[in-house]
């Protein structure tokens, strides 16, 4: 027993990291590559082994793309602990239609953001404005999160609150709508912030705070002294991150247990 990590996981290592990357660029891969008409296949993957993670270890998994050829693309990553070099790797994408298996270029499109994301731009843009604007967007992303996901019946989920609310969607690179909210003032004094959802691939990632923060900016400018919003209990904790306070008991809405939450502007 060497107690040591078997050298092939450093590459399912290496290959969450890759995911995790695709996230960060705030593409969901599989609807991403449908939109840019091609997968990304590895064509070649070496491992360079400097010193062993043992069990127990915290490591770190870092990334990055080196280089994008005509149809490659090209990821360096290395694994740490602490500050100390483990294992070093270099992978080799090839962009190909996944019926033909064959090369493609990389589509320009993914190019230009992979070199933003690297220059350290933002690659998402959130846009606020009225249901004629965003409702269709808005409305994709709450059907797969709210009514697919979540069972929440169609009548529930849409009201005519959405005409006269301001809606923020966030947008990734490709331009698919990736997030929303929505802001409903009552009266002058207070905004009720709802519908929050953030595509199923791509939580955790700072983007549910992006429109959040949209939001409540878009309350500060109406002169709102107060944002409240019934929070989903498993989605307490996230607005508890944001500065919320829950207030009351909890209660069933939409057969999801809740909790009224507020946050003083
Ligand atoms: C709830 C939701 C909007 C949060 O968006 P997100 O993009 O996943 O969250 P973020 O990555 O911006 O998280 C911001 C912070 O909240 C924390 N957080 C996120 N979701 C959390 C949760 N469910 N419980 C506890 N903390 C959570 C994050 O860890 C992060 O904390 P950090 O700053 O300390 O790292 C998203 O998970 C979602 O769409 N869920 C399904 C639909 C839903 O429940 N909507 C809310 C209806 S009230």
């Amino acid at each position: 027993m060497q107690k040591i990590v078997f050298n092939a996981h450093y590459l399912m290592y290496f290959d969450t990291a890759i995911t995790d990357y695709w996230r960060a660029l705030a593409l969901p891969y599989e609807e991403a590559m449908a939109q840019l008409g091609g997968e990304l296949y590895v064509k070649k993957a070496s491992v360079e082994f400097h010193a062993s993670a043992r069990f127990d270890d915290r490591l770190a998994v870092a990334l990055k793309c080196e280089r994008i050829g005509n149809s490659s693309m090209v990821f360096t990553g290395a694994i740490f602990r602490g500050g100390e070099l483990l294992i070093t790797c270099e992978l080799v994408y090839v962009f190909a239609d996944p019926a033909s298996q064959t090369s493609r270029p990389v589509p320009p499109g993914l190019r230009s953001l992979v070199g933003r994301f690297e220059a350290g731009e933002s690659v998402l843009d959130i846009r606020l404005g009225d249901w004629a604007e965003l409702g269709l967007a808005a409305e994709r992303i709450r059907t797969a999160v709210f009514v697919e996901e979540q069972g929440i019946a169609l009548e529930s989920e849409r009201d005519d609150a959405d005409r006269s609310a301001l809606h923020a969607v966030a947008f990734n690179a490709l331009g698919q709508g990736v997030a929303t909210g929505r802001l409903v003032s009552q009266g002058n004094a207070s905004g009720r912030v709802g519908r929050l959802a953030v595509h199923r691939a791509l939580r955790g990632g700072g983007i549910g705070r992006a429109v959040l923060d949209a939001l409540v900016g878009a309350a500060r400018q109406r002169g709102h002294r107060e944002v409240m919003l019934n929070a989903q209990i498993s989605a307490q904790g996230f607005y508890l991150c944001e500065g919320f306070v829950a207030r009351g008991e909890s209660f069933i809405e939409a057969c999801i247990l809740h909790r009224e939450m507020s946050k003083l502007l």
